[in-house]
């Protein structure tokens, strides 16, 4: 079983949406491998539009490029970044998301895969405590733990 297929069998029923990419972060890298069905939904991207393409197109006038440089630049550092950016939908419009970025390396440490779990930030229910849920920050917190996702690459060809 592929990496690509092995996420696919857990990432196509999720509401949470997923992009797997290959560990090139290099421009014009990272590819697109993979989306799943809840990615299309938010984004207004169907698979088909996004695989071979670098997340890039989802990025937009208000997209901060301080951030998305702070993207790759943790992503190498670190192996994981958690953020919020500016996306950009299929029909021009902007959305919040809410990323979770990890390098997925296989049990030798040989990288094999980035994978994101994006979610679009909306106004919840009720007023938020100062400080509290439903407030978010585009700021990358450094106080994650575990970095990287180790994988048995027995699964893998
Ligand atoms: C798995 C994965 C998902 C990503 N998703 C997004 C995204 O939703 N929006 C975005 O602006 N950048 C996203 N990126 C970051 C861009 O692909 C790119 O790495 C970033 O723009 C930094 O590179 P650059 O400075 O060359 O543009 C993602 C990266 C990876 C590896």
């Amino acid at each position: 079983m592929t990496i690509v297929e092995l996420v696919r069998l857990f990432a196509e029923p999720l509401e949470t949406a997923v992009v797997l990419t290959d560990i090139d972060l290099e421009r014009p890298g990272p590819t697109v491998l993979y989306v799943n069905p809840a990615f299309a939904r938010m984004s207004g991207y169907a698979g088909s539009d996004v695989v071979g393409n670098s997340p890039r197109l989802l990025q937009g006038a208000g997209t901060s490029r301080e951030l998305t440089r702070l993207v790759a630049r943790t992503l190498r550092a670190k192996g994981r970044f958690q953020g919020v950016l500016e996306n950009y939908r299929k029909s021009g419009e902007a959305y919040l998301c809410e990323l979770d970025v990890r390098m997925l390396q296989a049990w030798d440490g040989q990288p094999l895969a980035s994978i994101a779990f994006e979610r679009e930030v909306v106004r919840r229910r009720g007023r938020p405590s100062r400080d509290g849920a439903g407030r978010y920050t585009p700021v990358e917190s450094d106080t994650f733990t575990p970095a990287i996702l180790n994988l048995q690459p027995a699964i893998f060809d």
